[in-house]
């Protein structure tokens, strides 16, 4: 199966819950770019809801069905993160490209092996990290590429949410089947985007500790995903670290799904601290600041423009299919990810700081 620059890439997507009704509704506004053409869920009914709602031809009764699809060029890997590996592995062995929900796998060991497949294959794999892609973080990224910030030295980055545990008992709350809580939830997210952000430095130490005093009293829980009573949670609800870089930056990430925090904000935030200049995302918010004659000064950062961020992610994945390209949330971001994840766990269960070997 081969594709040219001007072929339609078809997709197929493996999960029909919550994110993979997202890629459904942003892939088919694509026009001539994209054709959905299959769907399917370890619960068909979901499957067969979310084809009649998107208009979705094909229905496969497994995974290994859709994989095995010689009519789809790519495939959306959209399930709990226990699964992405496997699926992504079998989907690039089948000759697809696959854009992978984030977190890239529960452990790094896992999202090399994807690395792996990847090299060896070719094919594109991106991880929809669409944070990147928001006009607010592309004006940010132009504005430090511009070196207005300078030299950039300390970075304190994270997502507090006060009671936002996702489906309490669901694949959510399971170390087995997600990899760990808020830490690799939502903290990969903040990660990712900062150092994004900062020109990827590489980590090489990382100090941190995880904490779970809310999930296990079934306390703190929020809105996304469906709660099941009678599962369990295993956990952590608030992780906090700091990761040194090899150009001398130090990174502090703090993230919880809940916790008693009165006046952190409920959203993202990034504050980037350079010699010359710094930034603060807030959310939807920018603010550069800066020193001039001993006075500070502060101005907004206006997005770059209002262009879905999640539209531009499937753009750039099919653009990156198309050039033969790596795209910018690369297999090996992601595996980058994934290892400071395991470093901040396993520096909490060992009391050490963990450092981290890239030879
Ligand atoms: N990029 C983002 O901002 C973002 C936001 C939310 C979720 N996510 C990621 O998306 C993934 C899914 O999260 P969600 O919120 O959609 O969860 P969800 O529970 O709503 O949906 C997951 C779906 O996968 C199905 N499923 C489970 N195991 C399967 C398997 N082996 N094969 C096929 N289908 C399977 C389930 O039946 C369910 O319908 C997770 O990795 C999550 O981290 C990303």
């Amino acid at each position: 199966m081969t594709t040219t620059s001007t072929s339609r890439i078809r997709f197929g997507i493996i999960g029909a819950g919550a994110i993979g009704a997202i890629h459904m509704d942003v892939l088919s506004k694509l026009g001539e770019a994209a054709e959905l053409r299959a769907v399917t869920d370890a619960y068909l009914p979901l499957a067969e809801q979310r084809a009649a709602e998107h208009n979705i031809p094909i229905v496969h009764p497994s995974p290994e069905a859709l994989i095995a699809d010689p009519e789809l060029d790519a495939i959306v890997v959209a399930v709990p993160n226990q699964f992405h590996a496997p699926l992504t592995i079998a989907a690039l062995q089948a000759g697809k490209h696959v854009l992978l929900e984030k977190p890239m796998a529960i452990n790094a060991s896992k999202a090399m092996e994807i690395v792996q497949e990847q090299q060896r294959t070719g094919k594109t794999v991106m991880i929809a990290q669409q944070m990147r892609f928001t006009g607010l973080a592309r004006a940010v990224k132009a504005a430090i590429e511009a070196g207005e910030l300078g030299r950039i030295y300390n970075v304190k980055t994270g997502w507090m949410r006060k009671k936002g545990i996702p489906g309490w008992g669901s694949w959510f709350t399971r170390k087995e089947l997600a990899g760990g809580g808020p830490l690799i939830d939502i903290g990969v997210h903040m990660l990712d985007l900062s150092l994004h952000l900062i020109g990827s430095p590489k980590p090489v130490s990382v100090f941190g500790t995880t904490y779970a005093e809310f999930g296990p009293h079934k306390r703190g829980t929020g809105t996304w995903g469906t709660p099941n009573w009678e599962g369990s949670y295993d956990v952590e609800d608030l992780a906090t670290a700091l990761i040194k870089l090899d150009d001398g930056a130090t990174l502090s990430l703090d993230v919880s799904w809940a916790a008693h925090a009165a006046n952190y904000t409920d959203q993202p935030f990034i504050h980037i601290m350079g010699t010359e200049g710094g930034v603060s995302i807030v959310g939807n918010e920018a603010t550069y600041i800066t020193h001039v004659e001993n006075e500070v000064v502060t101005k907004p950062i206006e997005p770059l423009d209002e262009v879905n961020d999640r539209e531009l992610v499937a753009k750039h994945f099919i653009d990156a299919i198309h050039t033969g390209t790596t795209p910018v949330s690369s297999a090996m971001s992601g595996y980058t990810n994934n290892r400071i994840l395991d470093a901040i766990y396993e520096s909490s269960v060992s009391g050490n700081e963990v450092k981290l070997n890239w030879d």
